[in-house]
Parts: structure tokens; sequence; C-alpha cells
């Protein structure tokens, strides 16, 4: 039997395929504190965690018997990884699961801020709506529309997808080409090319110190006036401060937005504006998919435990290393 720490009640669906086990379960609404991390993990074998729990060296070394951090998520910027292999500990995420379910919300956000649905609903709830009217919330069209998706991993591909029944051009821009991505048509250009020529630029890439600010003041005021942000990647990706400039002084028409750049705290200049979306990071917040990504936390802890390379190990030398040290 190991012994578990969990950071919050996650899907009943991974919780019982660790039954065998010693589990604690942070039961908090809010992130524990560090401080709550450290004194929840000691002694433990296995860490599951949240992309809100910033895992760092610290709370690596407070258990010296840490064989696995699984991260409930797809995103591993939250984690230490270079500290976590040197000290042979593995790291996991669960990918794949959850594309569908972020392509989803991407379009309802993409579609949402084109056709003003947000503000719609609160001018109804208002009772504002004095009858149909030629001119009343006119918005941008999608279909036919240039799409710029940066990042042609599996959500970007995955939102392409989804444009093919909108008839839009495609434009990406990634790491490299990206066979799937050519077969809807998709054309390969240059992240300034992108921002310049579309009508709608969606986020897909991971936060790393390369992907750090991507979109700042510059990039901003490449894209037309006429065009629309969408970000479900990572709200660092965006230079924030630079977004609401960009929104105020109209270099763009407007923004949708599931990841914020402080998240879960959330700039009062962004919540006045009139042209922007926004949501709470719910990416992947369907039952369905949030059931599959504890199955699959679950399964990644179940395998390191049993001393083999869970199926979504990040950092595999970690597995080697922990192998030889045996
Ligand atoms: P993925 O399959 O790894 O796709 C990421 C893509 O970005 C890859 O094509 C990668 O290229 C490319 N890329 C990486 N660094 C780049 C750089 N510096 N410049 C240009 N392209 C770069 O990941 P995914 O499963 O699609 O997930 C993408 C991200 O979405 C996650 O990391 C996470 O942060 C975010 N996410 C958010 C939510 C939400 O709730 N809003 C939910 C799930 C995921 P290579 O192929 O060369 O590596
Ligand atoms: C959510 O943001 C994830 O990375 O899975
Ligand atoms: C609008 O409702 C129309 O019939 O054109």
């Amino acid at each position: 039997m190991a012994k578990i720490f969990i950071t919050r009640r996650l899907p009943e669906e991974g919780i019982k395929l660790l039954k065998e086990h010693d589990l604690e379960i942070y039961e908090g609404d809010a992130p524990p504190t560090k401080e709550e991390i450290i004194a929840g993990v000691k002694g433990k074998d296995a860490l599951i965690c949240l992309l809100t729990d910033k895992i760092d060296a610290e709370i690596m070394d407070s258990s010296p018997n840490l064989k696995i951090i699984a991260n409930y998520a797809v995103g591993i910027d939250n984690i230490e990884i270079e500290e976590a292999t040197k000290r042979g500990i593995i790291v996991t995420n669960t990918p794949g699961v959850l594309t569908e379910t972020v392509a989803d919300l991407t379009w309802a956000l993409l579609m949402a801020i084109a056709r003003r649905i947000v503000e719609g609903d609160n001018f109804m709830r208002q009772k504002k709506f004095k009858g149909w009217a030629p001119l009343l919330m006119l918005g941008a069209d999608i279909y036919g529309k240039t799409l710029g998706i940066i990042g042609a991993g599996r959500i970007g591909r995955a939102v392409a997808r989804r444009a093919q029944g909108f008839n839009m051009k495609i434009l990406y821009y990634s790491r490299r080409r990206n066979e799937e991505m050519e077969r809807y048509n998709a054309k390969f250009v240059d992240l300034h090319t992108l921002l310049k020529e579309s009508d709608f630029v969606s986020l897909h890439i991971p936060l790393t110190k390369e992907t750090y600010h991507l979109i700042g003041e510059k990039e901003l005021k490449l894209m037309k006036p006429t065009a629309y942000l969408i970000n479900t990647a990572r709200g660092k990706c965006i230079d924030e401060k630079a977004l609401i400039k960009a929104l105020k002084n109209k270099w763009i028409a407007g923004a949708a937005l599931d990841v914020f750049e402080n998240e879960p705290s959330i700039s009062d200049e962004l919540v006045e504006l009139e042209n922007v979306v926004l949501t709470p990071h719910i990416g992947s917040a369907s039952y369905e998919t949030r059931s599959k990504m504890a199955e699959m936390v679950a399964k990644n802890v179940l395998m390191a435990l049993e001393g083999k390379l869970p199926p979504n190990c990040v950092n595999p030398e970690a597995w080697r290393k922990s192998e030889r040290n045996k």
C-alpha cells in the first residue's frame, strides 16, 4: 500500500482506481498553500496535483520517497520538471483526453466574441430589447474568414478541424510543419504573417520560456483592427497589459479569454471592457473529460508505483534514473 497525496477532490472515476492505497485528499475549495502542500506530501510516495499548485524543488525535497508527480492537466508549466528529473521523480500529465473539449470551448469563445453572445444575453436580461433592428448588435462573420492558429499541437489541430465546416482559410505558426494541418489546407507561415492576415488568432502553445509574452504590444499592433484574439492556452503567453491597451485603443476588435496572466486574480480594466468574453479556465471542464482525466492521472500513478514507465511521462529520463537506482 502506497501513500498518495491529492491536492483536491477529483472525480470518483479516478479515486476508485486508487482505493487499494492510502489516500490523503486536500478538501479545501481553493488551492492549498505551499505550506499545506509540503505538509501533505511529507512521507508520501505519490503526489497528484493541479495546474494551480506550483511544485518546486522545496516541495520535492520535503518527501524523499516521492516517485511521481501526476498533474491533473496537460499543461505542466506549474512543475519544475528539471528539478524533478534531477531527483528521479517521474512527472506525468493528461494529454489527448481533453483535446476535443478544449477545442469546443475555443470555438464557443470565438463565436461568442464574434457574434456578441454574452453582450446580447446581458442586454436581454436588462430588458433592453425593443425589437428587431437593422443595426442592432452587429458583429463579425466567421464563415469564410481567416483563422490563425498558433501551436499546431493536439488542440490546435482539433480547432483547425472544426474550421473546415466554416469554410475558413487557415494559417498556422508552430515550431515545425504539421502533416495533419496541411491536410486541412492550412498554410504554414511566420508569426508576423499570421498576425497580419488573420481575422481570428487562437493560441494553442504551451507556456514555456519561449512562449512567455509571445503576444505583446508589437504583435497586437500587427493584427487587423477587425480581428479577434482567443486564448485557451495560458494567460502568461499574452502580455495582458498590452492586450488591455490594444482593446481600449481598438487596435483589435476584441478578445475571448479562458486564461489570465495572474489568475485567479483578474484586472479591473479587463472586466470593464465590452469587447471581451471571459471564462474561468474551463477549457477541459466537461463531465466526461474531467472523469477521463481523473482515470488517466490514477493510471499514471499506479504504473509508477509498480516501477513501470507511465504512459504519459514527460521526463522519461527520471524513470530511467530511478530504475538504475533500484
Ligand atoms: P501539444 O499537443 O503539445 O501542442 C503544443 C504545440 O505548440 C505543439 O505543436 C508545439 O510544437 C507547439 N510549440 C511549443 N513551443 C512552441 C514555440 N516556442 N513556438 C511555436 N510553437 C510551439 O499540447 P496541447 O495538448 O495541444 O495543449 C496545448 C496547451 O493548451 C497546453 O500546454 C495548456 O497550456 C493549454 N491547455 C489549456 C486548457 C484550458 O483549460 N484552457 C486545457 C488544456 C490545455 P512541437 O510539436 O514542436 O512540440
Ligand atoms: C488545463 O489548462 C490543462 O493544461 O489541462
Ligand atoms: C431574420 O430573422 C430574418 O428572417 O431575416
